[in-house]
């Protein structure tokens, strides 16, 4: 298994290029089930997730081709994945593919509402807590779905079609919201979805149903329309860039020091997050090229973030910005309200010389004058990376161990940081 060294103390100066979103690639991916045509994606990131998901799908009938970069091409320059499902030759999802990757169950509803049927293994619990679907299978059988649950697998029915209906969720789901919207858009009529997830990814797959022939409209607000349409044709569509590898480098600057640009990163996507950095210190500014982040010399100040449904706090940067605040001058409060048990890195932090407490869905961290580096290890890739921005400014030597939690998710996390001037080495083993 692979390693990551760091040696802390450096600053990060330079420019980081963000990446296409790991979170919108994989239902834009996804939705690539609801045609015969080719779905072609722009600026997929080439990710351990992304390429999973490609053999998913490939195991329902769906036929990729990575276009190549050409000669010259710069590594960060993006990939384009044409994606065709002319035939869906298998509509079971089965365990051993499912469990490893949670986004892999949204194929419910694609083939739910392409083929009439399907059978999708429960992806189960995971690292950062129980993670249910529940509210994916109410939305299905409000649209007219019979669901049943059996040894283990959803069943999910609908011989005559799926049709219309008004879907409220009682708590805000990203995946909910990208599955009703998916199962929705060549229904029988229309569809409401009440109290829908308003983030970026929400957003940018409405955008590419849309180009796709649907017709979604309010995708971003909490009120999202769809009337359904025959049939879905082919389309081309460039991935959204990914807010939270931007604000996990934004972080990593704060933390840092130095003056880094975030190249391509969308500051209105990340509002929240670098409200909070510059409430610590940091200075940001926002251009066409993307978001600069500076800090120098100065120090940290503690700032109390609570993780919320955008445009709240991402939950997907909360283990960053504690990483952060471990090392501010005073004590902040970090609340947890999305995941139950979204608090492994604490230990780990731990480890490295942080002060933090647990109480509740809250995480009390009493900021330290120094970190010192050390063995560490996470179980999920935002806490690994939360390692990583710890030993960023640690003394000495951090190894990160289990790696492939950061291949899921960060593209080239070595060579971007190393780039702007971080000792940081992947060593194989
Ligand atoms: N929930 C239910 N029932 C459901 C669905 C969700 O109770 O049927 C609960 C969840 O347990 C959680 C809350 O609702 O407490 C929100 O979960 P949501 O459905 O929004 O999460 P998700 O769609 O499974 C996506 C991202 C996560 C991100 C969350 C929240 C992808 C592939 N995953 O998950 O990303 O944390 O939204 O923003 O888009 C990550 O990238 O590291 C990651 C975990």
């Amino acid at each position: 298994m692979d390693r990551i060294r760091i040696v802390g103390g450096r600053e990060l100066n330079g420019v980081i290029p963000i990446s296409g979103a790991k979170n919108a690639a994989l239902p834009l991916m996804i939705a690539s089930l609801l045609t015969p045509e080719t779905l072609t994606l722009e600026n997929v990131p080439d990710l351990a997730d992304v390429n999973r998901l490609l053999r998913i799908l490939g195991n329902h009938g769906v036929d990729h081709m990575v276009e190549g970069r050409r000669f010259g091409d710069s590594p960060d320059a993006s990939r384009t994945i044409r994606l065709s499902a002319r035939d869906i030759v298998d509509t079971t999802a089965p365990y051993e593919l499912v469990s490893k990757m949670r986004a892999s169950f949204w194929v419910v509803a694609p083939l739910l509402a392409r083929m009439g049927e399907a059978k999708v293994s429960l992806p189960g619990g995971c690292a950062i807590g129980t993670r249910p679907v529940d509210l994916l299978i109410m939305a299905l059988e409000k649209l007219g779905a019979k669901v049943e649950i059996e040894a283990g697998y959803v069943h999910a029915t609908a011989s005559r079609g799926l049709r219309g209906a008004e879907i409220e969720f009682p708590k805000v789901t990203v995946g909910g919201t990208h599955t009703a919207m998916m199962a929705a858009a060549t229904a029988q009529g229309a569809t409401r979805i009440l109290n829908a997830a308003r983030e970026p990814e929400v957003v940018d797959l409405a955008a590419c149903l849309n180009k796709m022939g649907a017709k979604i409209s309010g995708a971003g607000r909490s009120e999202i329309e769809i009337e359904g349409v025959g049939r879905l044709n082919g389309a081309r569509h460039r991935v959204l860039p990914d807010r939270i590898e931007a604000g996990t480098y934004a972080i990593a600057a704060a933390m840092a020091g130095g003056d880094v640009l975030l190249a391509g990163a969308e500051a209105g996507a990340l509002q929240n997050a670098l409200d909070a950095l510059v409430a610590a210190g940091a200075q940001v500014a926002v251009s066409n090229e993307g978001v600069r982040v500076k800090r120098n010399g100065a120090g940290l100040s503690p700032v109390d973030v609570e993780t919320a449904p955008f445009p709240g706090f991402p939950t997907d940067l909360q283990a960053q910005f504690m990483a952060l605040m471990t090392r501010a001058k005073g004590d902040s409060r970090i609340t947890e309200t999305i995941f139950e048990n979204r608090f492994m890195h604490v230990q780990e932090l731990a480890r490295l010389g942080a002060r933090i407490r647990l109480e509740g869905d809250v995480a009390l961290v009493e900021g330290v004058e120094r970190l010192e580096g050390a063995p560490v290890m996470a179980t999920d890739l935002r806490a690994s990376v939360s390692l990583v921005i710890a030993a960023l400014a640690a003394e000495g030597e951090t190894m990160v161990n289990r790696v492939y939690h950061l291949d899921r998710g960060f593209e080239r996390l070595e060579a971007k940081l190393s780039g702007c001037g971080a000792v940081i080495e992947r060593l194989s083993s």
